[in-house]
């Protein structure tokens, strides 16, 4: 029971929009209704405020983690084990995606998916980042750089574990399955040779 607690917070955490909010606190434009529309720091990097990407990136990725760190410390006491914090994490990704407060209409993930590898193992973690540090710099698509980060992160944490399988591999696989299905159109774009790069400040693209 008190496992769905904690799972409950996760998503309430999760569901805070740091795009949104960050973009009102500046007083720029909603995140929802430029670019890709996406609530996100990529996005909000279009409106020209690098501040207030850095801010979006910093605060989505601090929920995912903080609800890890929870669960992790206050979790044992009441038998949270790997199975509960698999579910917290997913939880607060979920809460990103589909926001309580913002009529479920959510980000795409990345930067909550970080958080939440970080939260579960740094090397994990900076690992992810690294490899999409590596695809942004080579590419310039942030997009790409999440889905390759993506793939590699349920490899990353597999490595990690030996090659055994527990419940939080599961939620790590469900959380790039979950943030490769939410950038469809990127994919699309991608393929097409529209995606916009890192930076561009195009409005109504995808
Ligand atoms: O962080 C989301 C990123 O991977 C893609 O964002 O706005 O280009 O769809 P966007």
């Amino acid at each position: 029971m008190t496992v769905l607690l904690f799972a409950l917070a996760a998503y309430l955490i999760g569901s805070l929009s740091f795009a949104v909010v960050v973009s009102r606190v500046f007083g720029l434009a909603d995140p929802r209704t430029y670019g890709s529309k996406n609530p996100g720091a990529t996005n909000v990097l279009r409106s020209g405020n690098k501040a207030a990407a850095v801010l979006t990136l910093l605060g989505d990725a601090f929920k995912g983690w903080l609800a890890v760190w929870l669960a992790q410390v206050f979790g044992p006491q009441y038998g949270i084990g790997d199975g509960g914090i698999a579910l917290v994490a997913l939880a607060v990704f979920v809460g990103h995606l589909w926001p309580v407060f913002f009529k479920f209409v959510g980000g795409k993930g990345v930067a909550t998916a970080l958080g939440v590898l970080l939260g579960l193992n740094i090397w994990l973690g900076v690992a992810t980042l690294a490899t999409w540090l590596i695809v942004a710099f080579a590419f310039r698509y942030s997009s790409l750089a999440a889905l390759v980060a993506a793939l590699f992160a349920p490899l990353y944490y597999f490595y990690s574990r030996q090659f055994s399988t527990d419940p939080i591999l599961l939620a790590v696989v469900a959380m790039s399955a979950l943030l490769i299905y939410r950038h469809r159109a990127n994919i699309a774009n991608l393929l097409a040779g529209k995606e916009s790069r890192i930076g561009s400040k195009k409005k109504g693209q995808k």
